[in-house]
């Protein structure tokens, strides 16, 4: 079948890397029916022939104006789509789109006319800022991790850094591997361009963010390394919630623990 990724090893192994993780979601019960989605900028992939791929869909508005995403592509989940299915059929559960000059508005160009996911005025806004910013980051996840949500639903975890700190304190790893912690943004409508906009303004000091009772954004080099971030702060709100079941209050590693740790891993404070 004709597909974009044929001959072009080096972008189907990221579209590849994106069903291994939309496996992992399922696996975890993180992605109920449609649950979560991902983006990937791809453009670094792009050659001639893709540029000049023509339109299989009409302009759709993103909703809000990016101008560092002018002429920039995107493998996007697809909305309604399922990660179970992406996960063995990554090019007929999203599409690859292309940003128009306007900076505003973009069309679909591969495989099918598989319209992206909702929640694609978050993922493009932070994609967006990404680029503004110089970071190497290139992948988006949300997803829906439990015991992370549940979390989200007691007031004591929404102030600032009080979910993170106790979560990087259940395993010396967690910080290691998550070291700029847990941002918190208030809820707000899925999909909505306000919701957008609260996740770019965390995004200066948090990879990871929890959207409030709904579920976690994260942001890395690749997908890969985004699914890793949420999977070892997930890992420790178990830990927590084992603790919690077995009758008492978990100690936490120490502030002298976490102090010496962090400088011996040489992570950020
Ligand atoms: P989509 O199916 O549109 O990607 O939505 C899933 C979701 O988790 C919305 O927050
Ligand atoms: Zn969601």
């Amino acid at each position: 079948m004709e597909s974009i990724l044929n001959n072009r090893p080096a972008l189907a192994a990221e579209v590849e890397k994106a069903a291994e993780v939309a496996g992992y979601l399922w696996q975890k019960g993180w992605a109920e029916r449609n649950g979560g989605n991902i983006t990937l900028n791809i453009t670094e992939f792009v050659d001639d022939e893709i540029r000049n791929m023509p339109a299989i869909s009409n302009v759709l508005s993103i909703g809000t104006c990016l101008p560092y995403l002018k002429g920039c592509y995107f493998y996007c989940k697809g909305t309604q789509k399922r990660m179970r299915d992406l996960a063995r059929r990554p090019m007929e559960n999203g599409a690859v789109i292309r940003i128009l000059d306007d900076c505003a508005s973009y069309v679909i160009i591969a495989d099918q006319p598989v319209m992206p996911t909702s929640e694609l005025p978050s993922h493009l806004s932070v994609h967006n800022y990404l680029i503004e910013h110089g970071s190497p980051y290139k992948a988006s996840l949300h997803t829906h991790p439990i015991e992370l949500i549940a979390m989200s639903h007691h007031p004591r975890f929404l102030k600032d850094d009080v979910a993170g700190t106790l979560l990087w304190s259940m395993i010396p790893e967690t910080k290691a591997f998550c070291p700029r912690g847990l941002g918190i943004i208030p809820y707000e409508l899925p999909g909505s361009v306000k919701l957008a906009d609260a996740t770019i303004s965390k995004l200066a000091d948090y990879d990871v963010v929890m959207w409030e009772k709904h579920g976690v954004f994260a942001v890395d080099t690749d997908i890969m390394s985004a699914f890793d971030q949420v999977d070892v702060l997930n890992k420790s709100a178990l830990i927590y919630v084992a603790a919690k079941n077995m009758g008492f209050e978990p100690e936490g590693m120490t502030e002298t623990q976490m102090k010496e740790m962090t400088e011996a891993f040489n992570l950020p404070k």
